[in-house]
Parts: structure tokens; sequence; C-alpha cells
């Protein structure tokens, strides 16, 4: 088996298309591991994984928890809430500390975007990043494709459209990077004030009609609009968010096409997305969090081979 050509996975900018298909290859084996009876192996028995989460997550947290067990890594947790952080102690001696008591990984959430990349010049461990901010969060984006490929067998020349809050996700941008690598043609879809200008440089088309970008598309990305990350209103109401770019299912059943609804999760239902679309049979959204177990085994499990040499 080949190797990264990354020690830390920072964000998709930083990885290559050999990257990617490693990385699903490898995912494609721990896919089959977690759906035996017994869904461990015992590679990483000699590795310790503290996963930092300096902002709040349930389904990353776990699911990065679960690919580690699987793994037979040793692992710690860590939440800003209640840590030191909260008496004024810097990141960089805050995972000193941790990583003074023989911590090999380290994964990564938090508020500031950077954070993963600045942590990575100054301490010794292979950082993964979890979420850094608006910035990225690599491994949504790589079990999106992942998923993506899964289903409609593979991501090249695929039509995706990636609909909501382009501006403040990290989601959009780490799957922009992802599907670009990939060969797959992207649009994005929202509210003018929530696509960044010049989002066009990145090779991808902006529309603002949503019924447009989904005949064209055969796979929809819905995103969940940040409001945590919004210091002022970016639309008029979350009502007329809905009305314009809600997917429902009589848009949805109204369009001469079957198209494939995905969603990072956590999904505010009646918002970017009704129940009745995310619970049909065109959602794979419980599929992307399954993938996104044996996605990490992956990521993991290919880091820690590069610290083992
Ligand atoms: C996303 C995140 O945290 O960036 N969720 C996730 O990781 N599953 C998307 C979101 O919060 O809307």
């Amino acid at each position: 088996m080949g190797e990264l050509s990354v020690n830390h996975l920072l964000g998709i900018k930083y990885i290559t298309k050999e990257d990617v298909d490693l990385i699903f290859k490898t995912a494609d084996h721990f896919k089959e591991v977690i759906n035996r009876p017994i869904k461990k192996v015992p590679s990483l028995r000699d590795i310790t994984i503290a996963n930092l989460f300096f902002e709040n997550s349930t389904r990353t947290r776990l699911s990065f928890e679960l690919a580690e067990k699987r793994l037979s890594a040793d692992v710690v947790n860590f939440s800003a809430a209640s840590s030191s952080v909260k008496k004024g102690e810097t990141l960089i001696d805050t995972v000193n500390n941790i990583l003074s008591m023989k911590v090999d990984m380290v994964v990564m959430r938090h508020p500031n975007p950077g954070a993963g990349v600045f942590l990575s010049q100054h301490v010794n461990a292979s950082i993964v990043n979890a979420g850094d901010g608006a910035h990225e969060h690599p491994t949504q984006a790589l079990l999106d494709s992942y998923s993506i490929r899964e289903k409609l067998g593979e991501v090249t020349g695929k039509n995706v459209v990636i609909v909501g809050d382009i501006l403040h996700s990290r989601v959009a941008l780490s799957n922009i990077f992802a599907l670009k690598l990939q060969g797959a043609n992207v649009k994005v879809c929202g509210p003018k004030t929530l696509i960044p200008k010049h989002i066009e440089k990145l090779g991808v088309e902006v529309e603002t009609n949503l019924r447009k970008a989904l005949e064209w598309c055969d796979v929809a990305n819905m995103l969940r609009v940040q409001n945590e990350r919004m210091d002022i209103s970016y639309f008029p109401s979350t009502r007329e968010y809905v009305q314009q770019f809600g997917l429902n299912k009589d848009l949805l059943g109204s369009l001469n096409k079957e198209i494939t609804i995905m969603h990072p999760g956590p999904i505010n239902r009646g918002v970017e997305i009704t129940s009745d679309v995310a619970d049909s049979d065109h959602a794979i959204i419980l599929d992307q969090v399954q993938n996104g177990v044996a996605v990490r085994m992956a990521v993991i499990y290919l880091l820690a081979s590069k610290i083992k040499q």
C-alpha cells in the first residue's frame, strides 16, 4: 500500500488526488471491518490519540472516537468547556502538556481558522483538523465524496451543488476543494449575502435559483445556516430563507430527474430541508455518518503509519 504525501491532515487544500484515492481504498477495507461482528482491528495498539474539542460537536467527536477505538488506539478526550483553557492557558501550552503524556496524534476542532496549521508548526505530533472555524473540515469532505462515490460509482464528472450558508461553512470550502480535486463540476447556491465574493476563483459557479441548481445537479449537499457564526442578519427572515432555499418534497418531486440529497448534520428540520426529504430514499445522510467512521479510520491509520516509520 502507498503512503500519504502529508504528515498531518490540515485541510483538503494540502493533499493530492492520490492521497484521496489512497484514503478511499483504505476506507473500503475498514468499511468491511466495521460491518463484521467483531468491529475492531489491532492496528494502532501502540498509538495514543488525544481528541481536543474547543468547539461543540456531537457526530464528529463520536465518529473520531469510534474510529480510533476500532483501530485499538488509546484515546483521551478533552473538551474546552471543562479545561484550563478557561483559566487562560495558551493553545500551545495546553497541547504540549497533553503531549508530554506521550500522545502521538491530536484530533482538534477549534473556532479559529488556521488553528491546526499553527499547532502543526509548534508541537511534535500528527495533527488532524476536525474543523477550524469557518475554514476547513477535511474529514467531512472526504466522507462526503466517499459517499457520492459509493452511491453513484464515481465523483469525477458528477454535478454537485452545495446549497446554503457557503460563507460561514467549513464543510463548503473543504467540499469544493475535494470535489474539484476529483474532477466533479461544482455549483454553490444560496442567498447572495451568504456566498463569498470571488468564489468563482475556486472553479465553482454561483446559482441563486434553487430550482435551476437542482435541475442541473446529480447531488445536492444541503448545509445548515451557521447562526452561531453570524453577528448580523444575512437574510430577512427564516421564513424567506425556507421559501427560497429550503428543499421540500414538492420541489424534489417536481424535478424531471432523481437526485441524491446529502447533509453533514446537524439538520435544522424544516429550514434547509424538510423532514420528509431528510428521511426519504433520496437522502444518504445516515450513510454519510456511517462512512465517516471508515474514512476517519483510514485517515488515522495512514497518518499513524507515517509516525511509526
Ligand atoms: C458541520 C460542522 O461542524 O462544520 N457538522 C459536522 O461536522 N457534522 C456542519 C454544521 O455544523 O452545520
